[in-house]
């Protein structure tokens, strides 16, 4: 499974990006107004930072305002990725753009019949909102289990990005179900390397060796 970072935090990334675990970023419209920067030149920042994908939102309602931004962001890098969201309209652009060649990358999904469609359409990365089900009482592991089950059934090839997640836990499922990849706030990222044996661990081998070093 592959790890993207889910911020348009430059200072996030590059920190993040210093592991070397780091395959690509996603960001939507309220990532980017937490940066106090032009839209423009904060995208270009993170695509000069991370050597993978960069999903970029379109805001567009209608399909050709969609296919029009995301040629507009396509030609600020190759490895722009174009979100697009589950709509008709949004369909319309997907199928439009995968024919051209441009990537997507399908949000805002909440069920496996959004995802049926988006693979349909020719849609690069499909993003299921885990966190966001859950709130509503409903489970973004089952849809990740379905997205995938439809998926293999079908032979697609879009690749499901597990979205909206919110603790280590929806990084596990994801995991163990062979989604491709899971896009994480930064503060999960980091709670991944965590436990509180490690630390312990650690802190008895150091004094220990205060013991014996030579
Ligand atoms: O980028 C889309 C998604 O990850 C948003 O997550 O936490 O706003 O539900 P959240």
């Amino acid at each position: 499974m592959k790890i993207f970072l889910d911020t348009a935090n430059p200072e996030e990334i590059r920190k993040a990006c210093d592991t070397g675990l780091v395959d690509g970023i996603t960001t939507n419209p309220t990532l980017a107004s937490r940066e106090d920067k032009p839209f423009q030149e904060l995208i270009k920042e993170i695509l000069d930072i991370v050597n993978g994908p960069v999903s970029v939102e379109a805001v567009s309602r209608d399909s050709a305002g969609m296919v029009r931004e995301a040629k507009g962001y396509s030609d600020w890098g190759e490895n722009v990725i174009v979100k697009i969201p589950m709509t008709v309209e949004g369909m319309k652009a997907v199928k439009a753009l995968s024919r051209e060649g441009v990537k997507t990358n399908v949000t805002l999904v909440f069920s496996a019949n959004q995802a049926f469609l988006a693979a349909k359409a020719g849609a690069t990365y499909v993003s299921p909102f885990l966190g966001r089900l859950d709130d509503r009482g409903h489970s973004g592991t089952i849809l990740l289990q379905d997205i995938m089950q439809v998926y293999k059934a079908n032979g697609f090839g879009t690749q499901v990005i597990a979205a909206s997640v919110r603790s280590p836990t929806h990084v596990l499922h994801a995991a163990r179900l062979g989604v491709h990849v899971a896009t994480l706030p930064p503060r999960v990222f980091w709670q991944l390397f965590e436990h509180p044996l490690t630390k312990e661990g650690l802190e008895k081998f150091e004094r220990d060796w205060q013991k014996v070093k030579p």
